[in-house]
């Protein structure tokens, strides 16, 4: 089976004082073992250090971005090999907030995920439709172009958990319903069947994010093909602990 994967984007919040308290929550938690649940969260980059510190050893850490190639003269940027440097073990590529706002493309993307990969990075990569392109229809093509795109540029699924995150989902409230989650989870393990293979089908996790809490997320932990979450807006308050735990 596949294991359980609960990420955690707190986007760019967060004080010295609020990453502690926070901090402090997760770590009197109770969940379950890490061979159940892999338990990663993602602060900002300044964060990075201070929550590495502090953060109990069965949970781990991811940046929200990466430079998409070796480091350099890139005023801004953070690269791949410097996270790895710090021990980052995880990154979160692709998310509709940098691919909508920030204009990044997803041949881009691909590119970044594939540079990660090569530092050694574990790689959360993000695919979803807007609103408008599910109401036109084309729901199962974005996030196919989205997948390909970064299939395309790497060799090996192994590190890379892919997230499924509608963009009329996010800091929404409203949430997909388990039969809308189900069936992208579902065409796009199909498509990694097609075009990658049967094992990677198999063994990639997916996940969902848009609107999880910890009253809706039991009903979708238990869906066939979603694995986990990548949560926003929850993940900053005591009831990540409930969706960490919502596999149980
Ligand atoms: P919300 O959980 O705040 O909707 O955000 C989801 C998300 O974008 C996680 O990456």
């Amino acid at each position: 089976g596949r294991k359980f994967f609960v990420g955690g984007n707190w986007k760019c919040n967060g004080t010295t004082e609020e990453v502690k308290k926070i901090i402090a929550v997760l770590n009197g938690a109770q969940v379950p073992s890490g061979d159940v649940v892999d338990v990663v969260v993602s602060p900002p980059f300044v964060f990075l250090p201070l929550v590495q510190s502090l953060l109990r050893s069965d949970f781990h850490v991811a940046a929200q971005n990466c430079w998409v190639h070796k480091g350099g003269a890139f005023t801004g940027e953070v690269s791949a090999e410097m996270l790895a440097n710090l021990g980052v073990p995880w990154v979160i590529i692709g998310h509709s907030e940098r691919r909508l706002i920030l204009n990044e493309s997803s041949e881009f993307i691909g590119d970044k995920v594939a540079y990660a990969l090569s530092q050694g990075l574990k790689v959360i990569a993000c695919v979803g439709e807007t609103l408008e392109q599910r109401e036109s229809g084309s729901t199962i093509d974005v996030v196919y172009a989205q997948t390909k795109a970064i299939a395309d540029k790497i060799s090996s699924w192994d590190n890379v958990v892919l997230a499924y995150e509608p963009v009329w989902a996010i800091g929404t409230g409203e949430v997909a319903t388990p039969a809308q989650a189900q069936e992208v989870h579902h065409q796009l393990r199909k498509w990694l069947h097609r075009n990658v293979s049967a094992e990677v089908a198999q063994s990639v996790r997916i996940i969902y994010g848009g609107s999880v809490n910890g009253s809706n997320c039991k009903e979708l932990a238990g869906l066939p093909d979603l694995d986990g979450f990548l949560v926003g807006g929850a993940s900053l308050k005591p009831e990540f602990v409930d969706i960490i735990n919502s596999s149980l």
